[in-house]
Order: structure tokens, then C-alpha cells, then sequence
């Protein structure tokens, strides 16, 4: 028996086992759930190694603002400067190590650590260092600012989310993005979507829930339990009317044929410009590995950033996108409503099952599952993307 481990305390044989096809796969193993030491192994090389989304834009409201980010433990910041462009810093002072960034806010004038009051300006560059050299003394021979700048991590913006590549070694963002920006402009158009934007009202909401990251993305993956856990979305986009999507190494998911919410709920929202006409009644739901959750229909669109907290605890942002500036306007904003509140019950009516697989994953009776060779494709795409990430990242063979 091959004894050789990987990522702590998974055998390479159990990720082998993953990576299998789906028809003789199993999933990954519980440890991979329910083990502090594997949430952290994750954080440093399944995040770190590729881009991970942190913030959205819209967390930070104007120029010259930041905000502190709690990523799997390590202090981030990310700053909005005066020229509007973001910048993500480790969070920490360059001085004795006090974290900078305590609270959203606007900074007025540079960042000041609370500690020793060093200040750096916007783009994490060192300005202050008062009574460095003695009482009233603000320079020393010898100290040069600009070898103790904040560390920046590099970092991307797309849609109006903040991505990050901790390692600095993944490839170019627009390259990790490129098949889905291709998929979707079969239905967006050349416009694209740029057309899409925040409504001051019905644009946004918040879960926490008591599982790991990585079922909230398993569970969107799949369309399997549409029936059973959400029959108010079934009734307008039936599971017979879904297809599924492998899109690229890090993107799976599925799609619907017949999205009706506008007849069912009445709304009327303006829509995509070039939405092909027989496509109308589209939608498709694609996960965004390692963190991010996308939705698309004809008349709007949203995002899930999902925040681990712990290795059973993740923080779900969802933020949801309308066609142009009009559907933010208070004549639609019923309309909005409806679609959120359609939203907000699907996932709501999420949680009690991705907790539920959460719990499944203390009993020694379950040791990853199996799937449906059908129905779970995207699913075990995702699985074997991590276990194959378990693998590289520790060096396995
Ligand atoms: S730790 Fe920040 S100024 Fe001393
Ligand atoms: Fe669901």
C-alpha cells in the first residue's frame, strides 16, 4: 500500500482516488472539512496559488478609503486610493508588526498606525516616522523609508470584486478569467458586462453558515437537488431544463434552459442589450474556484464571494447586478425586490443542506462520497481540482 502523505495528513492514495473518473471516484476525503490544519494547508496553497476574490468594490464606497480583510487568518487590507485604483497591502505595520487598517473608513491624509503613529501614504509607501531618531527627530541615518513599504499582494479587479494572488505566481488575471468572459459574451454582447451595475436598494445580502467553503461551492455546482430543496425555483426553471458546464480547469457549473422568474413574479426589468432573443429564458450559474459564485439572466446577474471563516464557517456575500443605471431607479424597484427575494430564498433554502453535508463529515461511516455519473459532473470537477491542488501543493507524486 502506497503510505506516502500528502497536504498534511491526506494519503496520496485518497486524492488518487478523487481524481479517478466520476464513474469509480470518491470525494474528498472529511479531513479535507473538518481539519483546522487543512483550512490553513488551503489558505497557503489552494488560495494562495491562484486568484481568490476578497472584497468587493463596492465595500469601499470612495476614493481614499480602506477596508481590513480577515483572509482564512492573514490580515489583508484593501486600500481605494485618490486616483480610485485599488491596491491590496498585508495588513500589518512595517515597524512591530501592529495591523494597520482597523475598520472601514476614509482616510483622511495618509494611513497611521495606532501604535507608534508611522504613516504611509495610499499606495503603501513609508512617509512618517516621527521621533525615529529621538524626541522630535523624525528621520535616523541609515533607516531608508522606502525599503519598509507596505507588502503589496497582487491583486486584480474584475466585475466589481478584488482578487488576489497571494503566491504572486498565478497567470495573468485576464487569462484565468478569459473562458468565462467568452462564454458570457455569447449573451451579453460586446457591451458586455459593463452594462451591469449596484442598485442603491435590493443589490445585495449576507449568509453565514455553519459548513466549509468548499460545499457552498459543491452544492452550487450541481442542479441535482433543485426538486427536493428549492420547489419555488423549480417551478420556473425546472431541473429537466438544465444542462451542465465544464467550462475550464477552475470553472464548472450548469445552466437552465427555461429561467421564468419575469412571468412568474410579474417583473419587468430592463434587459441586456444584445441577449440573443432565443436565448431569452437562459441562465447559467458557474463557480469560479476556488471562491466565487456567478449568475446571469437576461435582466440581471450576481456574484457570491465566499469568505471562509473556518473550517466549518463561511461567510457568503452576495452582491446582484441590474441592466443599466434606469433599473436602479425607484420605478423598479419592486421589481428588484422580487428578484432578490427569489434569490434570497434559493440560497437560504441552501444552508440546512450544505450544512447538513457539514455535520455528514464527523461520521466515520462517510469517507467522500460517490456521484451521479449524470448529474454531478461540475461537482467532481471541482474535487478533483482540489485534490489535484492537494497533490502539486505538497510536492506528492
Ligand atoms: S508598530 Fe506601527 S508605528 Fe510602531
Ligand atoms: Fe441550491
Amino acid at each position: 500500500m502506497n503510505t506516502q502523505r500528502s497536504a498534511q495528513c491526506i494519503p496520496v492514495t485518497e486524492l488518487d482516488a478523487v481524481i479517478q473518473p466520476i464513474s469509480q471516484a470518491v470525494g474528498m476525503p472529511n479531513a479535507a472539512y473538518t481539519d483546522p490544519a487543512l483550512f490553513e494547508f488551503e489558505r497557503d496553497h489552494v488560495m494562495a496559488n491562484t486568484w481568490a476574490a476578497i472584497a468587493f468594490t463596492s465595500e469601499l464606497p470612495l476614493d481614499s478609503f480602506a477596508i481590513p480583510v480577515d483572509f482564512m487568518g492573514l490580515p489583508l487590507a484593501v486600500v481605494r486610493n485618490r486616483q480610485g485604483e485599488y491596491h491590496v497591502f498585508h495588513n500589518v505595520c512595517s515597524h512591530r508588526g501592529m495591523p494597520l487598517v482597523k475598520e472601514a473608513a476614509k482616510i483622511e491624509g495618509s494611513i497611521r498606525c495606532r501604535y507608534h503613529s508611522w504613516t504611509y501614504d495610499l499606495n503603501g509607501r513609508l512617509k512618517g516616522t516621527p521621533h525615529i531618531g529621538g524626541i522630535g527627530v523624525h528621520k535616523v541615518e541609515g533607516f531608508n523609508c522606502a525599503q519598509h513599504n507596505l507588502r503589496e499582494v497582487r491583486s486584480a479587479v474584475w466585475l466589481n470584486m478584488v482578487f488576489v494572488n497571494l503566491s504572486g505566481n498565478a497567470e495573468e488575471f485576464e487569462q484565468f478569467i478569459a473562458p468565462l468572459v467568452e462564454r458570457w459574451s455569447g449573451y451579453v454582447g460586446d457591451a458586455g458586462l459593463a452594462q451591469l451595475q449596484l442598485a442603491e436598494t435590493d443589490s445585495s445580502m449576507e449568509l453565514e453558515i455553519e459548513a466549509n467553503w468548499k460545499l457552498a461551492v459543491e452544492n452550487y455546482c450541481e442542479a441535482y437537488h433543485l426538486p427536493w430543496v428549492h420547489p419555488a425555483l423549480n417551478s420556473y426553471s425546472p431541473l429537466d431544463q438544465h444542462f451542465n458546464i465544464v467550462l475550464s480547469e477552475q470553472m464548472s457549473g450548469q445552466g437552465t434552459y427555461n429561467y421564468s422568474l419575469s412571468e412568474v413574479a410579474g417583473t419587468s426589468l430592463p434587459q441586456f442589450t444584445q441577449w440573443p432573443a432565443d436565448k431569452a429564458r437562459q441562465g447559467e450559474y458557474i463557480s469560479l474556484y476556488p471562491n466565487v459564485l456567478l449568475g446571469v439572466q437576461v435582466d440581471h446577474a450576481f456574484a457570491i464571494i465566499l469568505q471562509p471563516l473556518a473550517e466549518n464557517r463561511t461567510l457568503e456575500k452576495l452582491e446582484l447586478y441590474y441592466v443599466g443605471e434606469e433599473a436602479g431607479s425607484r420605478e423598479y424597484s419592486a421589481c428588484r425586490w422580487a428578484v432578490l427575494e427569489s434569490w434570497r430564498v434559493v440560497f437560504s433554502e441552501d444552508v440546512f443542506a450544505v450544512e447538513g453535508m457539514q455535520a455528514g463529515r464527523e461520521s466515520p461511516g462517510f469517507t467522500g462520497g460517490v456521484f451521479s455519473p449524470v448529474l454531478d459532473g461540475p461537482t467532481h470537477h471541482f474535487h478533483s481540482w482540489v485534490a489535484q491542488q492537494y497533490k502539486t501543493h505538497s510536492g506528492a507524486k
